[in-house]
């Protein structure tokens, strides 16, 4: 007999692009280390590191995203808030998983069998990094960008995924995204109620997800019900072009000067990634961290956010 297995991630690489955000489908909803035991042991192996984050749930879409571990600390430990996420009242983040060994796996196998996809249309898959969110019924995860493309996968639970448009720069300015790539900084990327028309909806059930382009605002709440979600991101030539580009305009802008957006200008972009390449690898602005790691060197995984 033959059959025809499922992908792990089933992507319409014929409507896919980079830029766009995109619904999608996957089979991970079962697996065993995305369930409450298996996270509640991760988290344990993860305490006295950095590889947490959690804040309760009076964090709306206008939090500091930055800061609100500690404008609205968690009143449990992040062991007994994953353990019991239903009645917690918490936002609980295991970050940078790919440095479990057991999880860097998960992370491998999801990543590698969209990799034949993504690489046809955005070649250079590398910083690869893995990320599970664990949130309690009706919590916020704050507006905000991220540095690299995210595969969301929603594991149980409910919930609404709002994504802005990857150059929709009413609700992130150009000048906020250079801040954010230069001194990972989301000082100017300010929520306001209005955004909400503007943006893509995405409801989440266990079973799908969504693709959010480097670029894209997101911003998302939980429904009635407790959630977990795991995501996976990775950068590509293109993305780690477009940070280098941002580094350069920040730069620009402090010494007086207006360049043009990002993609405006062809000849302008070519000659200031030249310049960014150059000044990363002599050590200068772009180098080193706030800005991130992947800009000095092709990480294979994510060092740090
Ligand atoms: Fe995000």
């Amino acid at each position: 007999m033959n059959s025809v297995a499922s992908p792990l991630v089933d992507i319409d690489w014929t409507v896919f692009h980079p830029s766009r955000p995109q619904a999608l489908r996957h089979g991970l909803s079962g697996h065993p280390l995305l369930q409450t035991g298996q996270l509640v042991e991760l988290g344990k192996r993860f305490r006295g590191t950095r590889r947490w984050f959690a804040f309760n749930n009076d964090a709306g879409a206008d939090a500091d995203f930055d800061h609100a571990n500690t404008l609205f600390p968690c009143s449990r430990s992040f062991v007994d808030a994953i353990r019991s996420i239903s009645d917690a009242k918490a936002w609980v983040l295991l970050r940078h998983i790919q440095a479990d060994p057991t999880y860097r796996e998960l992370v491998d196998m999801v990543l590698d069998s969209i990799k034949p996809g993504i690489e046809a249309r955005d070649p250079g898959m590398f910083y690869r990094a893995g990320w599970i969110f664990a949130a309690s019924p009706n919590t916020t995860t704050p507006f905000h960008i991220d540095r690299d493309h995210v595969v969301l996968l929603q594991i149980s639970g409910s919930k609404a995924i709002y994504v802005w448009d990857s150059d929709d720069a009413y609700v992130v300015s150009d000048r906020a995204r250079d801040c954010f790539h230069t001194s990972h900084d989301l000082k100017l990327v300010q929520w306001r109620e209005e955004f909400r028309q503007r943006a893509h909806l995405f409801q989440l059930q266990p079973g799908t997800g969504v693709y959010i382009p480097q670029a894209s605002a997101h911003m998302v709440e939980t429904s009635d019900e407790a959630s977990i979600t795991i995501s996976f991101s990775y950068g590509t030539h293109a993305t780690r072009r477009s940070a280098m580009l941002h580094v350069v305009r920040d730069l620009l802008y402090r010494a007086g000067i207006t360049p043009p957006a990002v993609g405006r200008s062809r000849v302008f972009d070519r000659m200031a990634y030249a310049f960014g390449k150059a000044m990363v690898a002599v050590g200068g602005p772009g180098s080193r961290p706030p800005a991130c790691p992947s800009l000095r060197r092709r990480h294979a995984y994510a060092v740090s956010d």
